[in-house]
């Protein structure tokens, strides 16, 4: 009888392993942590507006609007660069640039908005819109790429991407989440 090939174990190979493999380095596994929040903070937002709470939506609309001025900084200094040198693809970059930039529009109209005008919920959704579409972009062509051209060197940028973070946390008085400080370290 012949002997059957040996089996290796799903759990090293399946789609939940190669996640793991691709989320090791600090630098993506910070900026996906950052991008699991933001999109959290979308689907309170809808959550809120669904129940009618104009407070409730001013306050998650503030807090996403700081999260992702954040957010696209530590991208716009640290990380795109070094994607940009490494990758030879400088077209991903701009293009991610120039969504940051429409993404900042609909930002700087929504915080001198107020939350029962008749056009926050729209810039709100359309935000989202932008966001989320930006977030895949990134996460299925950009971080790959950076993970290709950059490998190990993507831990220092992402202790240079986690210090940035905390001044720039700090500057817009925002305390810092207990387990994006733990990972720091
Ligand atoms: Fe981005
Ligand atoms: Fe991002």
């Amino acid at each position: 009888m012949a002997q059957l090939p040996q089996a290796v174990p799903e759990a090293r190979t399946g789609p939940a392993a190669r996640a793991l493999a691709v989320r090791k380095d600090a630098a993506t596994s910070l900026l996906l942590e950052d991008h699991l929040r933001i999109k959290k903070l979308f689907k309170q937002f809808a959550q809120a507006r669904m129940a009618g709470s104009t407070a409730l939506k001013k306050q998650l609309a503030q807090q996403t609007c700081a999260e992702l001025r954040i957010h696209t900084q530590i991208e716009e200094e640290i990380f795109y660069p070094a994607v940009r040198r490494a990758s030879g693809d400088p077209d991903m970059v701009f293009e991610a640039v120039v969504e940051h930039a429409s993404a900042s529009a609909l930002i700087n109209q929504l915080e001198g908005m107020r939350a029962d005008d008749p056009m926050f919920d729209a810039r709100v959704s359309v935000l989202s819109e932008y966001v989320l579409h930006h977030i895949k972009q990134e996460e299925a062509e950009m971080f790959p790429a950076a993970r290709k051209a950059l490998g190990a060197e993507l831990d220092a940028i992402g202790q240079q991407l986690a210090a940035r973070k905390a001044e720039l946390m700090q500057q817009a008085g925002i305390a810092l989440e207990p387990h994006v400080h733990h990972r720091t370290h």
